[in-house]
């Protein structure tokens, strides 16, 4: 597979943007990716992400000509590419199963764009050299893809696609297969990637911590629709879905009933007799009998004897104090409400202090959260 030629540009003002106009794409009965619609700053770092099979590989494919949109355009440096085929495109991928090439010792497969761009051989070698250092391989150049580990072979993928500086580099979850501390040495020189090279970003990934850390928006997505575009501190605060709020990070879920409201505060009906009014952003006017889920982070609750929560700044519900679980840095506390749900809290362990006080489980007591700290989601 060819998927990593390239074909120069000058660059110009819209250098490095990737737009999806209204992108779907079936296979057969499938509809892998459904009216999609991205707009990619240059330069910027976005994520793709979301569960298997939501058509995160398809749009990457489409982005880099191999595969071919059913309906709607793609741009890439603001030309309409979506008939241009593959090694015409200024994009450079790393898909998934990258494709290293067998025969050519991992020096020459990180050359090889560059021979192809008939750069000098020296230039070439400073570059390879540099590629390697980036992904800490260097003492490995003159082995065959054969000889490699499964992380070794991903980090030599990488080193060849940014070696030759495309517009932009879809990396089609380029650090799957690297153990947690490579992985963390790489995400870190992966974030500096884009500000030194100038080159755009789009990468799939199922890690949500990769996700938080290193993007700079994040496309969320499902059965081939993006449900949510935001920055990381966005999509974990106010996420626009059930499934985006599950997706990213520990949450609360409470399922509850809108009963009332106004244009500020919606009141909600909980399956544990609770009524609550809740005030989170983005949720106002929804009508009475509308489903929703509260989302609330388990750092965000507070627990305290019952009775001992102020219910004026914070939504309070009552419940018991099933377990404290210590885990080293932080304890979790569980609290199950009438109807059998439950809902954790979590605290930071300090030196010599109890996280949560004198609270023992069997403990009746109030778990609340503050105003405008929990979300409302469809
Ligand atoms: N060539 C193909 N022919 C038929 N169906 C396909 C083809 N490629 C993908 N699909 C289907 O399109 C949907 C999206 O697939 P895609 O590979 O884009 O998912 P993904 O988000 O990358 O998943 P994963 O996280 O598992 O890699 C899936 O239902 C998949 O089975
Ligand atoms: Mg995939």
């Amino acid at each position: 597979m060819q998927d990593w030629e390239i074909h120069s540009v000058e660059p110009h003002g819209e250098w490095g943007t990737v737009s999806l106009r209204k992108v779907t794409k079936r296979f057969g009965q499938t509809v892998a990716v459904d009216t999609v619609a991205l707009e990619v700053e240059a330069g910027e770092f976005i994520s793709l992400l979301g569960p298997s099979g939501c058509g995160k590989t398809t749009t990457l494919r489409m982005i880099s000509g191999f595969e071919c949109p059913t309906e709607g355009r793609v741009y890439i440096s603001g030309q309409d590419v979506t008939d241009t085929p593959a090694h015409r495109r200024t994009v450079n991928s790393i898909l998934q199963g990258y494709a290293l090439f067998g025969h050519m010792t991992e020096a020459d497969n990180v050359a090889f764009g560059l021979r192809v761009k008939r750069r000098s051989k020296q230039a070439i070698e400073g570059k390879v050299q540099e590629a390697l250092n980036l992904v800490q391989l260097s003492d490995f150049r003159s082995r065959f893809p054969g000889q490699l580990s499964g992380g070794q072979k991903q980090r030599m993928a990488l080193a060849r696609a940014v070696v030759i500086k495309p517009d932009v580099l879809l990396l089609d979850e380029p650090l799957s297969a690297l153990d947690l501390k490579l992985r963390r040495a790489m995400r870190f020189e992966l974030t500096r990637l884009p500000n030194d090279l100038g080159m755009t970003f789009a990468f799939v990934t199922h890690d949500q911590t990769e996700a938080i850390t290193m993007i700079d928006r994040n496309a969320v997505m499902d059965e081939g629709r993006i449900h949510q575009l935001g920055t990381p501190v966005e999509v974990y605060e106010h996420p626009a879905l059930h499934f985006v709020a599950e997706f990213i990070g520990e949450v609360n879920m409470l399922e509850a009933t809108v009963v009332g409201g106004d244009g500020d505060r919606t009141e909600v009906l909980l399956p544990s007799g609770h009524r609550l009014t809740c005030a989170p952003e983005g949720a106002a006017g929804l009508s009475p009998g509308t489903q929703v889920v509260i989302a609330i982070r388990p750092q965000r609750i507070v627990l305290a004897p019952e009775g001992g929560i102020e219910s004026r700044d914070h939504a309070v519900v009552t419940g018991e104090l099933r377990e404290l679980l210590f885990l080293g840095d932080s304890t979790r506390g569980t609290v199950r409400l009438a109807d059998g749900s439950e809902l954790v809290a979590t605290r930071y362990n300090e030196a010599g202090t109890h996280p949560f006080g004198l609270l023992r489980p069997g403990d009746r007591v109030d778990a609340g959260w503050r105003h405008g700290t929990a979300c409302l989601v469809e």
